[in-house]
């Protein structure tokens, strides 16, 4: 028989929480929709976690969860129509993308590099209650290993993460049982990004507009907006990224990996001196972002090791090096 929604957990059990997201660990949350794997979203490293746990192939963005609207506009630049769909399904199963402010802490992991920010409003009560005692931004996908269904119990995520997951808070069974809608609404015309419990209709009378349908992916054969890993609008190098680098010219920037970095490049920064993937992970886009500069002929990658999150960040750099 399924539990019934819990509505209240004890005050030691969120500061619990509240001490691990602070410290950089992972903890699994109930929500409306399906269970979350959150992590303090200003923590790249801690976010990085969240990728290796999932054992995510690939740096999908993640929604940031957080309190109230009044605390999305911390974290993105808040728009009239974000206002009047906030006023109508917040707290709520709808997730809306809105562009990243410039100087918000947010991890660039959790948006994968990219300019628009994911973020949302939980009302399940404990997930209200866990996000107003952090009073920040939570990065969580749902609590699942990659390829698997997203989990609705708390025992649904035991089963699959037990051994990852230092806290899983137990929230009953997910009333909505299905993901957010995901609506992008960062541009002039929204548009649905992922189907949920808020429907096109719902969001439609809101708005008292029709909503233009979904723009064409840039790859041929891609589902879509479903993976925004491959939307135009995902960060691309403007220099040449030449991969698998074993010697670098003085015209090149190097992206260095481990302990014995190649010297040479006009310009190094190393993504982990220790050779620690989760590190790496951390400081991926960010790095990438401050080598990309034109008077740099390209950006040499060392070799990442193609194990655990290295998987992740090889099919990050690979689609970077792919001829354009
Ligand atoms: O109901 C939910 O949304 C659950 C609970 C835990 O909140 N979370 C969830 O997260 O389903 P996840 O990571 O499994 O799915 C997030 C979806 C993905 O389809 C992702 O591509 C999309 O949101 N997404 C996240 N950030 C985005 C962005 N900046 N632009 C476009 N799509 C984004
Ligand atoms: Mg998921």
């Amino acid at each position: 028989m399924e539990r019934p929604k819990i509505l209240h957990i004890d005050i030691s059990l969120v500061d619990n929480a509240v001490t691990l997201w602070q410290k950089g660990g992972l903890v699994a949350m109930p929500t409306e929709t399906v269970y979350g794997l959150g992590a303090d979203a200003t923590n790249g490293e801690a976010v990085a976690r969240i990728y290796s746990v999932k054992s995510r192939p690939q740096f999908n963005p993640l929604i940031i969860h957080v309190a109230d609207a009044r605390a999305a506009c911390r974290y993105v630049e808040w728009n009239d129509t974000a206002d009047l769909l906030a006023d109508a399904f917040w707290p709520g199963p709808l997730t809306m993308v809105l562009k990243r402010r410039p100087r918000s802490r947010i991890s660039e992991l959790v948006s994968a590099g990219g300019e628009t920010l994911a973020v949302r409003v939980p009302s399940h009560p404990v997930a209200q209650q866990l996000l107003q005692a952090f009073n920040g931004a939570i990065a969580a996908p749902s609590a699942n290993r990659s390829g698997r269904v997203s989990p609705t119990t708390a025992e649904h995520v035991r089963e699959e993460l037990a051994g990852d997951m230092p806290l899983i808070i137990d929230g009953g069974a997910c009333e909505v049982g299905l993901e957010s809608t995901v609506l992008d609404v960062s541009g002039e015309h929204p548009v649905i990004l992922r189907s949920g419990s808020v429907t096109q209709e719902m969001i439609e009378k809101v708005l008292g507009k029709k909503l233009a349908t979904q723009h064409t992916p840039v790859a041929p054969n891609n589902a879509a907006h479903k993976s925004p890993g491959q939307l135009e609008s995902h960060y691309a190098p403007s220099i040449q990224v030449r991969l698998n680098a074993s010697n670098v010219a003085a015209d090149e920037a190097l992206l260095a990996f481990g302990a014995a970095p190649l010297t040479g490049a006009g310009k190094t920064l190393n993504l982990s001196p220790s050779g620690n993937l989760i590190e790496a992970a951390a400081n991926l886009f960010a790095y990438m972002r401050a080598l990309d500069d034109t008077k740099f002929r390209a950006i040499a990658v060392m070799p990442i090791p193609n194990e655990g999150i290295g998987i992740a960040i090889n099919d990050r750099l690979q689609r970077a090096g792919a001829p354009r």
